[in-house]
């Protein structure tokens, strides 16, 4: 074949699916509407992802993924921890959700995530005791199972279980947290014997958040910042220097070459000043590049890093109390739609991410402020119906910085009352609100600050299941009477 129709053969199929090795992407449900599995597993085929990290072991998600080849991290959510410490429990687990799919068109499961940044300060040591001792059972029933040479047990940690002392903040000086230091070094080298990973989330964006002063361009890989200079190593981006702080910590732990996986990173779309799809197109690209170039980091200089991008999808029903960001981590939203163009495959290309496909939505209706209602009404009680739709919805992209901050009172009190509505699976009653509320059909989306329409099918409960279910108790009703 002529190098002309090679070059051609490449850049087609480059164009349709080719994502850089090594690059995969968490797939988290908390959610308050679901895409079904089968359309999400399409999605990363589509999309060329040959990794996912999942939160836990659903059986609809593992089957969604059987005969796709894309391999698997299934987890084991921190509330079982405990449970796992006991061998047998920990066998079951194994058997359950690992070796049941371990078969010609089943599932590649390479990892098990044992717990979930489990040594997170906020925290308090609840799942100090138990973390280590199911990470031994279960990488021992993984062997005893006989699948132990290719599935790996690894813990998910926050990068918060390592740092560089404050009289001297370079990467060279890294280590463990102090109260932890012991029990990581234990860790770290139980992974070592078993050639399993060292797993860790990185986050630049919220190094960005959370201190004040922090150099805007050293969250991102432009090589536009201040160098932070550590001997001879001159860091541009945080991303470097915080993987090179846990080199140094694992290093001075005994084990300098652990394999480490990033198993999250990411940058927001919403909820903060910089939670900006702009930024985050800037960022992705800046890092796929990077993987691409298989150009490590000055401490692992050459070294192909396996990073799992976070996330696939919004998930408008995480707890906020990290930030307002916490529900727009998607690279796609939550049905599914690109937000922004991404170039997986680290080639330069501008290339657009590929959406869901046969996503069903609820009715094109909205519930929004009546204004009509407005005046002979008690502002107070406004301010209480906004409350309330808040609490039982999503409206995090009201707040300073987000894309509906510019909205006036009643654009306020319609955004609420809309996404109460649509969480509600436009169900018959929760477009009142004592009268301040009103249907319609007209689209009141304006400038970036969208008014979505959930999908259906798949909320708390479905507008025809509770039809179903009305039906039932009516006929109940009727016959006992
Ligand atoms: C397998 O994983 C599922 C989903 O995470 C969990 O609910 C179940 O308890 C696990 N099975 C066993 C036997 O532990
Ligand atoms: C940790 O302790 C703080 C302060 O005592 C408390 O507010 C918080 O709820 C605790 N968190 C957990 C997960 O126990
Ligand atoms: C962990 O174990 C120690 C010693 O056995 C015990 O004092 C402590 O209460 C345990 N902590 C938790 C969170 O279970
Ligand atoms: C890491 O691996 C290299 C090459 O395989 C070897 O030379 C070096 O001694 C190893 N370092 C540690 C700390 O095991
Ligand atoms: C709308 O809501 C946001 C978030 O609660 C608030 O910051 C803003 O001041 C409100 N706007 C008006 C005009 O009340
Ligand atoms: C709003 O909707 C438009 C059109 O569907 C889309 O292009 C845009 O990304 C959406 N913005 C947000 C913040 O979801």
């Amino acid at each position: 074949m002529s190098s002309f129709w090679f070059l051609i053969l490449f850049l087609v199929t480059g164009l349709s699916k080719m994502v850089i090795e090594g690059l995969g992407v968490n797939w988290g449900t908390q959610a308050t509407h679901l895409l079904p599995p089968k359309i999400v597993s399409k999605l990363l085929q589509d999309n060329g992802f040959k990794k996912v990290k999942l939160f836990d072991a659903d059986q609809e998600t593992l089957s969604s993924l059987a005969g796709t080849g894309i391999e698997v991290m299934v987890a084991i959510p921190n509330n079982m921890l405990a449970q796992m410490t006991d061998y047998d429990a920990a066998k079951k687990w194994v058997n359950r959700n690992v070796t049941r799919y371990n078969f010609n068109g089943g599932v590649t499961i390479k990892y098990v995530a044992v717990g979930n940044e489990p040594f997170l300060e906020s925290y308090n040591g609840s799942f100090l005791n138990s973390t280590f001792p199911a990470l031994q059972n279960i990488q021992n029933a993984l062997n005893e199972a006989g699948v132990g040479d290719t599935v790996k047990a690894t813990v998910p940690l926050n990068a918060d279980v390592y740092n560089s002392p404050v009289s001297n903040p370079v990467p060279s000086a890294g280590r463990f947290r102090d109260s932890i230091n012991d029990l990581m070094t234990q860790i770290v080298q139980f992974l070592n014997q078993n050639n399993a990973p060292f797993t860790v989330n990185i986050y630049p964006f919220l190094s960005l958040y959370g201190s004040t002063g922090f150099p805007f361009d050293y969250a991102f890989f432009d090589g536009g910042a201040q160098p932070l200079v550590d001997g001879n190593i001159r860091y541009t981006n945080v991303f470097d220097a915080n993987f090179d702080t846990l080199v140094s910590a694992l290093n001075a732990a005994g084990v300098g070459n652990l394999t480490v996986i990033v198993g999250e990173v990411g940058w927001p779309t919403d909820g903060d000043i910089n939670a900006k799809s702009a930024n985050a197109e800037k960022f992705y690209n800046g890092l796929v590049k990077k993987l691409a170039s298989k150009a490590g980091t000055p401490l692992r200089p050459g070294a192909d890093i396996e990073v799992y991008l976070f996330g696939l999808v919004d998930e408008d029903a995480k707890s906020i109390a990290p930030g307002n960001f916490e529900r727009h981590w998607g690279i796609f939203r939550y049905d599914g739609q690109p937000k922004f163009q991404m170039d997986l495959s680290g080639l330069g290309q501008v290339n657009a991410l590929v959406p869901a496909r046969d996503v069903k939505y609820q009715a094109r209706q909205w519930c929004v402020f009546n204004a009509n209602a407005g005046g002979n009404m008690d502002p107070n009680k406004l301010g209480d119906n906004i409350n309330y739709a808040c609490t039982f919805s999503d409206c995090t992209a009201l707040g300073y910085g987000s894309t509906c901050n510019g909205l006036d009172q009643n654009g306020n009190a319609s955004y609420a009352f809309n996404m109460y509505y649509q969480v509600q699976n436009q169900k018959r009653g929760s477009c009142i609100f004592e009268g301040f509320a009103r249907l319609t059909t007209e689209d009141p989306t304006q400038n970036n600050c969208n008014f979505t329409i959930q999908i259906a099918g798949s909320g708390p409960r479905s507008p025809a299941v509770r039809v179903v279910v009305g039906l039932v108790v009516v006929a109940v009703v009727v016959l006992l009477i």
